[in-house]
């Protein structure tokens, strides 16, 4: 996975990429490139933004100097680049991050990501130079730097080899493999604790019947019907 994100604030991202999974995957070849895209502005003084149209609060992004960023950074027109790999929007009324969109993201050799500030984008950014416009949840944050590295924690994770155990990721909460419901409960020792006893049946080394149990341990969780 080579990722690109555009932001103002690259440092952020110093932090993200000490996380143990992200380690792992720039080890196995993945990559976390940060562009901050007033380097690039054609405007005075490193401007990226400017007050909106109609009037109204807060600033907004400009379709000048993201176009700049993209044309330095890939060399050919936006409007094109978007049909030759995701160009992704982080915007907080853009399409939910799932555990079935982190999968699909995951499948891609190349994702960019755009971090907006202020107000957001100009439309015209969201209209022809990207792809996918992704949120991570219905409530604003004051930028899409947080919401970035959320998406690339998640599709990092699913890489093979970035976790310990490539089987964590596949059967984990919403997973396919649990037909999209939330995770079994797990237990370490000590097998009791205050009187707090382990369910029985995982201490019977009995794999069916732990299987079976954590299924329906899984359903019951969905809220789902228990056959
Ligand atoms: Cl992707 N960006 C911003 N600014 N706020 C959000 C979001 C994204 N997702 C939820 N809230």
């Amino acid at each position: 996975m080579k990722a690109d994100v555009f932001t103002l604030f690259p440092q952020w991202f110093e932090w993200f990429r000490t996380q143990r999974h992200v380690e792992n995957a720039v080890r196995l070849g993945s990559r976390i490139d940060t562009i901050d895209f007033r380097q690039s502005t054609p405007l005075k003084w490193g401007q990226v933004d400017d007050t909106p149209f109609g009037g109204g609060a807060g600033m907004v992004l400009r379709v000048d100097a993201m176009e700049a960023a993209l044309r330095e950074r890939y060399g050919v027109d936006p409007v094109q680049l978007r049909t030759q790999r995701r160009v992704i929007a982080l915007t907080p009324a853009g399409r939910l991050l799932d555990d079935a969109l982190a999968s699909e993201l995951a499948g891609e050799e190349e994702l960019t990501l755009l971090c907006g500030r202020y107000e957001g984008f100009d439309e015209r950014i969201l209209e022809h130079f990207v792809s996918d416009q992704v949120s991570i949840g219905r409530y604003v944050l004051a930028g899409g730097e947080l919401a970035a590295m959320v998406v690339l924690d998640t599709v990092l994770r699913k890489l093979p080899g970035v976790l310990g155990d490539d089987a964590s990721a596949v059967e984990e909460s919403f997973s396919e493999a649990l037909d999209g419901a939330p995770e079994y409960p797990h237990y370490t020792r000590p097998a009791e604790w205050r009187g707090w006893a382990v369910p029985e049946v995982l201490l019977s080394g009995h794999h069916a019947r732990v299987d079976e149990w954590r299924r329906e341990q899984s359903r019951r969780r969905a809220g789902g019907p228990l056959p």
